[in-house]
Formats: structure tokens, C-alpha cells, sequence
């Protein structure tokens, strides 16, 4: 069966490391019809939109896609392309695996933890307005809906995947209205689930226990915000954005990416890191019910680190993001 799968490349480091996954998903014989289109500032002047409507009606169709990094301008310019895109396709899950991979030295041995973010509300939504000048509020919306949907697909993350503990992790001692509402539906939710252990973790607290023992973890729920910085925090416990994935998952709707953004400091350079976004391909593959050729990605990433021979600079290496991925095909075919 031929998959047409909806491919945003992206900017900076996007298009370099949406290329190597696009050969190495190829390499592994999996039968794949690319529908590119593109997003984000490079696209403004032609379509006069930095999210045109035929990337949305692509997805749509497709039902799945694969994504590059987006650049959003810090403190003026446009909206996020990417919360605009999570929130058009109500894609609610964000699912993000930290696993250390063999040949790169961990904070600790063997940690292997989940987060599942909230990815649709909350102050990462972006509701700000100027009350007056000098006063700027940012709103913080939390509804039941979400949290009951988000911690049921934690929960029901965590069964499938044999997983034994889900924590949620607050600050409803200070936010008590509206992550005091996050705990209380996950109470609720984690009754249905009696052969999960709940576990209730407050955000800072959360910070220092995967800094000084992260293997203590182990599914992790929780808001917008909180989830973008741990997730980034767990990154750098295992090696560092260039090799965490990620997958936006809406009932109908999944885009698949990386942790990562579209890191300027090197792009255009050729020495961007694809391995979070081949990660990100996996997990893509397994959602299309091609086991067989995540399995085999899985495989050749693995056997490929364990040599320990072809790096990017990000890991310590010298080796360029093509001979890397050249290296990987040849694991993978
Ligand atoms: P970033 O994740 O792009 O980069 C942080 C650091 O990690 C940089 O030193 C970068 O070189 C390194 N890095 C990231 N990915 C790497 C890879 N694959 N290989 C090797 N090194 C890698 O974060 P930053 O600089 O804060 O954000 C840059 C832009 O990306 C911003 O405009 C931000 O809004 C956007 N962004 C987009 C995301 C998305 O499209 N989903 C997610 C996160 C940020
Ligand atoms: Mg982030």
C-alpha cells in the first residue's frame, strides 16, 4: 500500500533534516507519495499567509503528516504557525518520548520517560492583550474537556504501552482554579484505570526530580507550558534536541516533529542532527500500521550509535548531516 503523507519541510535547519528522514523513510521500503508544502515566513510573500489554507486541506486529506521546524518571531511579528496548526487540527497530544540512544553518554543509564503534553490551551494558547500601556496580561484558559481528553490519552498511553505510572504534573497550590481543575479530572480519570499507579507532582519540584533522578519517572501529563520546557529539560538529560521526538495527535488528525526548532545557529551549515526527526518518522510509521519498516529504522539507528562512528557535531561528532543519513540508509535498507 502507497501512504500520501503531507511533508512540511520548514525553515532553518527544516528543510536539511526533513530531506535525510524523507531517504531514510524511503530506504526502509516503505511505499510513500510526499505531498510537500511549506509554512511559515518564506511563504508570506507568495501567498500573502504564513499558514495557507492548502497546507491545512492537505493535512486534512492525509490525515498525516511530517513536519520540519517553524520559526516564530519573539515579542512582535506573526502567530506561531505551529500552536495555529495544533490548534486548527485539534491535534491534543503531544506525545514525547526521552530515551537515551546506545553510544551517547546519558545523565543517568536507561531513562526512558514520556511526556504527554496538553497542546491546545493554557498560557501557550497566546490570548494576551495591553490592559493599558505598561500592563500586559496573557490568559491562561483551562477546561475540563481538555484535561479529562488529555489525561485519558495518557492513560490509555500508558496501557498500551505497558508503561506502570502516570504523573501529572501542577502548581494548583498556586494556580488552584485552573490546575487545581487539571488534577481534579485527573483524579477522576485515573479511578477508570486501577492497574496504573496515579502519581501527582508539582512543576518544580518536577524539574529537580528529572535533573537528579530521572529514571523515577516515568509518564508524565500535564499542560502546555510546562510540557514545552520539561520537554526541552529532558532533551538535554539524553543527548540534546537533535535526537527527541515528538508526534501532535487529534482524533482524526496526527502531524509528526521533532522537540526541537529551526535552530539558526546552524542552519544552512549541513550539520543539523536528523536523527529527532527520523525518531519522529518512526513513531509516523507506527501510527500508519508499518511496523515492519519503523522496526527497521529502529534497528539501524540503533546499530548505528552503537558503532558510535558517524556523530554530528551536537552529539560530539564530525560528521555532516548527509553522511550521517547516508551512513543510516545504508543501515536501514
Ligand atoms: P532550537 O531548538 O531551534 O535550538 C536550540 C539549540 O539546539 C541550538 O543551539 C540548536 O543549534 C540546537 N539544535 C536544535 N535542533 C538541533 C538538531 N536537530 N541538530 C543539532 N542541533 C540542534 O531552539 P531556539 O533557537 O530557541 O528556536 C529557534 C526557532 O525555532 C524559534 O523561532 C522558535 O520559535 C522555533 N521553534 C519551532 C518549533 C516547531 O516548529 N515545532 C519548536 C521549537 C522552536
Ligand atoms: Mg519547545
Amino acid at each position: 500500500m502507497t501512504h500520501t503523507i503531507t511533508l512540511i519541510p520548514g525553515d532553518g535547519i527544516g528543510p536539511e533534516v526533513a530531506n535525510a528522514t524523507r531517504r531514510v523513510v524511503e530506504a526502509s521500503g516503505v511505499k510513500v507519495e510526499w505531498e510537500v508544502h511549506n509554512a511559515g515566513a518564506d511563504v508570506v510573500e507568495k501567498t500573502g499567509t504564513v499558514l495557507p489554507d492548502s497546507v491545512l486541506e492537505s493535512i486534512r486529506r492525509n490525515k498525516v503528516a511530517l513536519k520540519g521546524p517553524i520559526t516564530t518571531p519573539i515579542g512582535k511579528g506573526f502567530r506561531s504557525v505551529n500552536v495555529t496548526l495544533r490548534q486548527e487540527l485539534d491535534l491534543y497530544a503531544n506525545v514525547r518520548p526521552i530515551k537515551s540512544l546506545p553510544g551517547i553518554e546519558p545523565r543517568f543509564e536507561g531513562t526512558d520517560l514520556v511526556i504527554v503534553r496538553e497542546n491546545t490551551e493554557d498560557l501557550y494558547a497566546g490570548l494576551e492583550l495591553m490592559i493599558m500601556p505598561g500592563v500586559a496580561q496573557s490568559i491562561k484558559l483551562i477546561t475540563a474537556r481538555s484535561c479529562t481528553r488529555i489525561c485519558e490519552y495518557a492513560f490509555d498511553y500508558a496501557t498500551r504501552l505497558d508503561r506502570k505510572r502516570v504523573s501529572v504534573v501542577h502548581k494548583a497550590n498556586i494556580m488552584k482554579l485552573s490546575d487545581g481543575l487539571l488534577l481534579e479530572c485527573f483524579r477522576q480519570v485515573a479511578e477508570k484505570y486501577p492497574r496504573i499507579e496515579p502519581a501527582e507532582v508539582i512543576v518544580d519540584a518536577c524539574a529537580m526530580q528529572m535533573v537528579r533522578n530521572a529514571n523515577k519517572l516515568d509518564v508524565i501529563v500535564t499542560e502546555n507550558l510546562y510540557g514545552d520546557i520539561l520537554s526541552d529539560l529532558g532533551a538535554g538529560l539524553v543527548g540534546g534536541l537533535g535526537i527527541v521526538p515528538g508526534s501532535n495527535i487529534g482524533k482524526v488528525n496526527a502531524v509528526f516533529e521533532a522537540v526541537h526548532g529551526s535552530a539558526p545557529d546552524i542552519a544552512g551549515k549541513g550539520v543539523a542532527n536528523p536523527t529527532a526527526l527520523v525518531q519522529s518518522a518512526v513513531m509516523m510509521l507506527h501510527h500508519l500500521g508499518e511496523g515492519d519498516a519503523a522496526f527497521r529504522i529502529e534497528r539501524g539507528l540503533l546499530a548505528l550509535f552503537a558503532k558510535g562512528e558517524k556523530k554530528t557535531p551536537d552529539l560530539g561528532g564530525s560528521s555532516s548531516t548527509d553522511e550521517f543519513t547516508d551512513a543510516l540508509c545504508k543501515m536501514v535498507a
